[in-house]
Parts: structure tokens; C-alpha cells; sequence
């Protein structure tokens, strides 16, 4: 009996050994797969490893100083390059802004590839859709591309509100869209749109809509003209003298807002073919006294990113992040995938990265402003080289790993 048991057990143990070894050896196999696969894409498999695991979120992370890689192109050799960005050519003489490397907690972000990007939208249509940031970052790819492609096979064309890079050789284009509120309003002119009296259509997109809807690639942004304690709404046409008006809350535009946003990209943009995006809010950098710098002071003369993990400003308004994020909520229960690109917190330990008083002035400066630079400093937008590359950068990780289900 006793023989018999011990026999069993032994039996038992071998087979257990037996399955245990198998497993051991079926381990060894996909580790050694993993390896020839990574090392056979290369990059493709970094970006599959990188973004398709929820472990590692790419949005939480800390800035390395990296004057090695960074920048990714210099500012002067980027012939697209906006005077509103262009903060060297506009007396800026602390460059270290242009040295830092997003470095995500517990893996790395793709290194970006213009080539390989190009390649991945010859034929295509890549259309940057919202307001002056969502400029900056179309300015900031057009930058990042153009290094790789020669001279004659570029071009520049704008048209209304649509402006197109074109690069000739992949007949692929990536264009900027001004629709500052994504609806109608009359803040739509690209040039003259600082009007006292904000007046939204909240509910017609169409007029801007029709110019993106067929694009292949999307990347949109909302948020800073919202910003305002009351909008004014407009039920009918600007040129209709029978127009309802109504005076509503900024946020509650803003929802309105983005359900005609929702409702457009469900109904009329092809979501199997085209993938969508939308850029969380970009912070500002105001109040000095909120990172421990003297009161009264803003982003000029800052020269050093916020190290304090988790630091947020109190301009970032968590309330117009739910709306969106139930927007896009929403939109994925109806089948429509939009990823939301999580840049605010990142840009938050940013105070070093905005033109302040480098860039170009619209109007002559006054003498009271000329005596007290702070007070004509843009805390908003971002010099380049600069943050908004890595936004991109997190866009191009996404565009090479999404799954399209
Ligand atoms: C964005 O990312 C930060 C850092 O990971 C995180 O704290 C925050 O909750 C995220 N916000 C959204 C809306 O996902
Ligand atoms: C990079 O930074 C280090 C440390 O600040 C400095 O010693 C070095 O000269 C810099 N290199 C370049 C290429 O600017
Ligand atoms: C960039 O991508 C192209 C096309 O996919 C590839 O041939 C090239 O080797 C890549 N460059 C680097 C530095 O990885
Ligand atoms: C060029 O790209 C556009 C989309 O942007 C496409 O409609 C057109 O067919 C392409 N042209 C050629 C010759 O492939
Ligand atoms: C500009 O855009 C309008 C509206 O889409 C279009 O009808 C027109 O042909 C475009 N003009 C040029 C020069 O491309």
C-alpha cells in the first residue's frame, strides 16, 4: 500500500515535473521570440511594448535634461517656423528650454522618425482642427518633418482657414484648421478674430466640418476661449436678423459644444478608416506664486521646469477635463474611438517653456509695458524647438500603435 502510494506520488511528482519543464521551455520560446521580434522591427516592437500595455502610461513621468538628442531640429533651420514661436530669433538667450526630454516613468518614448511617419501618411491627410495651441503643435510637426524632406518637394498653401504643408513626394499633406471653439463662431476668421462680444453657434459645425471630415488623421483641441464665466449662444445663422441669443455659462457652452462635435464625427467621419484624437488642455503659467516664485511674477524669466511631481496649477480647469472626458466616453459607447493625448501634466511642469516676452508683438508696446516685461509676457503658447514636439512625439507613439478595433 505504502509502495503503491510512493509510487503514485512519484508518478505524480514526474508528471508535474514533466508539465513544469514544458512550461519552462514554452516560456524560454516566446521570451526568445520577443527578443528576435523586437530585435527584427526594432522600433515598431519598442512602440507595440511601450503604449499597448496599461502598465506603462506615458502621460506620467519627469523631464530629463538631454542636450544630446534635444532639439530634434533648431529653430532657425525650420523655414515654417512661426514668429509666435520663434523665441531665439526674438532675443531669448537662455536656450536650455530647447534641451529637455520627456521621460515617461517605466519605459521610453518612441524615437521619432520623420521618414517613417511620411511613409505612414503618403496618400493621406493629417489635419490639426482648434485653436492657436493646436497651431503651435502643427507648427511644431511641420518642423519636425521637414528635415526630411528635400527642398523642392515641399510646399506651404493656405486657403481661408485650412493651411497645408504638402509634402510633394508622398503626396501626403498635414494642415492646420482654425475653428478656435470647433463650432461656429465669430472668432472663425484666421487673422481678425479678437471680438469684445464672443458669439458661439454651439450647435453648427458644418461650415468648418465639411473642410476636415475626409482627413485621415485628426487631431483636435478646445479649451482657452471657453474660459469665460458667460457665453453668448446664437440659435440660428450670424445672418438671419431672427437669430435667438441666449447668455449661458462657458462650461455648458463648452458641453453643448462638444456633443455637435460628437455627434459629427459619429454620423459623418469614417471612423473605420480615419483615427481620432483630441489634445487635453494646455496649462498656463500666471501666477508665480504658485510655484513658489514671488507673487506678481509669471512665466518670464523662468528658466528651469517645476520639479515637484503631481504639481498642477490652478488655471486647470478639472471640470471642462470631465466634459470631455464624458465626451469621448460617450462617443466610444456609440463605436467611436477618440484617444484622449494627456498632455496637461506633463506641460504643467513647463513654466520654462513658454516665449514670454520673445516673440513677436502684434501692436507696439506701450511704455508702461516696456518698463515691466511681465506684464506683456504669453504665459499660453510655447516656444519651439519645445514642449509641443513631445506632444507630437506621444501622437506619433499613438498613430504606430493603436489598435484600430
Ligand atoms: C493625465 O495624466 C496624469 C499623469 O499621469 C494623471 O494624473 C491624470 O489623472 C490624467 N488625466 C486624465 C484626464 O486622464
Ligand atoms: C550639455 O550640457 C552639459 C552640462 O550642462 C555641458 O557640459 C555640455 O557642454 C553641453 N553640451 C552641449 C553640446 O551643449
Ligand atoms: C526611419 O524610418 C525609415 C523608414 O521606415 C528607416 O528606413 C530608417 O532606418 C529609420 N531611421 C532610424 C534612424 O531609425
Ligand atoms: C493624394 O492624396 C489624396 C488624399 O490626401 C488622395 O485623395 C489622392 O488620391 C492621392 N493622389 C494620388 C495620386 O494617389
Ligand atoms: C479653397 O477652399 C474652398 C472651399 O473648400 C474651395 O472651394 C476652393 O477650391 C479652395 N481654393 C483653392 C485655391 O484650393
Amino acid at each position: 500500500m505504502a509502495a503503491n502510494k510512493n509510487q503514485f506520488t512519484l508518478k505524480l511528482w514526474s508528471l508535474r515535473y514533466r508539465f513544469n519543464s514544458i512550461v519552462t521551455v514554452f516560456i524560454a520560446f516566446v521570451i526568445v521570440l520577443a527578443i528576435f521580434i523586437t530585435i527584427k522591427n526594432g522600433e515598431q516592437a519598442e512602440i507595440l511594448a511601450t503604449v499597448g500595455r496599461e502598465a506603462c502610461d506615458l502621460f506620467s513621468g519627469q523631464w530629463v535634461y538631454d542636450n544630446t538628442t534635444y532639439p530634434l531640429y533648431s529653430e532657425r533651420g525650420c523655414r515654417f517656423m512661426s514668429d509666435q514661436s520663434a523665441c531665439e530669433k526674438f532675443g531669448r538667450r537662455d536656450l536650455k528650454y530647447q534641451n529637455w526630454r520627456w521621460q515617461p516613468h517605466g519605459c521610453n518614448l518612441p524615437r521619432f522618425n520623420a521618414t517613417k511617419l511620411l511613409e505612414r501618411l503618403r496618400d493621406k491627410r493629417l489635419v490639426f482642427v482648434g485653436d492657436s495651441l493646436n497651431r503651435n503643435q502643427w507648427i511644431s510637426m511641420v518642423c519636425l518633418l521637414d528635415s526630411a524632406i528635400p527642398e523642392p518637394h515641399k510646399l506651404m498653401e493656405s486657403n481661408g482657414s485650412l493651411m497645408s504643408f504638402k509634402a510633394k513626394e508622398y503626396n501626403a499633406s498635414v494642415e492646420f484648421y482654425w475653428s478656435p471653439l470647433l463650432v461656429e463662431s465669430n472668432s472663425d476668421d484666421p487673422i481678425h478674430h479678437r471680438v469684445p462680444d464672443r458669439i458661439v453657434r454651439a450647435q453648427s459645425i458644418e461650415k468648418h466640418a465639411r473642410r476636415w471630415t475626409n482627413a485621415d488623421v485628426l487631431v483636435f483641441n478646445t479649451y482657452l476661449w471657453w474660459r469665460r464665466p458667460v457665453m453668448k449662444v446664437l440659435w440660428g445663422s450670424f445672418d438671419e436678423e431672427d437669430g435667438i441669443y441666449k447668455e449661458i455659462d462657458g462650461l455648458r457652452g463648452y458641453e453643448l459644444a462638444l456633443r455637435t462635435w460628437s455627434d459629427w464625427l459619429e454620423f459623418h467621419v469614417d471612423h473605420l478608416k480615419a483615427q481620432l484624437f483630441f489634445m487635453s488642455m494646455s496649462p498656463t503659467h500666471w501666477s508665480g506664486e504658485e510655484w513658489g516664485s514671488p507673487s506678481g511674477q509669471n512665466c518670464y524669466t523662468e528658466e528651469e521646469p517645476i520639479t515637484e511631481e503631481g504639481y498642477r496649477g490652478k488655471d486647470t480647469n478639472e471640470k471642462m477635463v470631465r466634459v470631455v472626458e464624458e465626451a469621448i466616453e460617450s462617443l466610444r459607447g456609440r463605436g467611436v474611438k477618440v484617444q484622449l493625448l494627456n498632455i496637461t501634466q506633463l506641460s504643467e511642469y513647463r513654466k520654462d517653456g513658454h516665449p514670454s516676452i520673445y516673440r513677436k508683438q502684434w501692436e507696439p508696446l506701450t511704455k508702461e509695458q516696456q518698463e515691466d516685461p511681465s506684464s506683456y509676457a504669453d504665459c499660453i503658447h510655447w516656444c519651439l524647438p519645445g514642449v509641443p514636439d513631445v506632444w507630437n512625439q506621444l501622437l506619433y507613439a499613438y498613430l504606430f500603435s493603436l489598435n484600430r478595433t
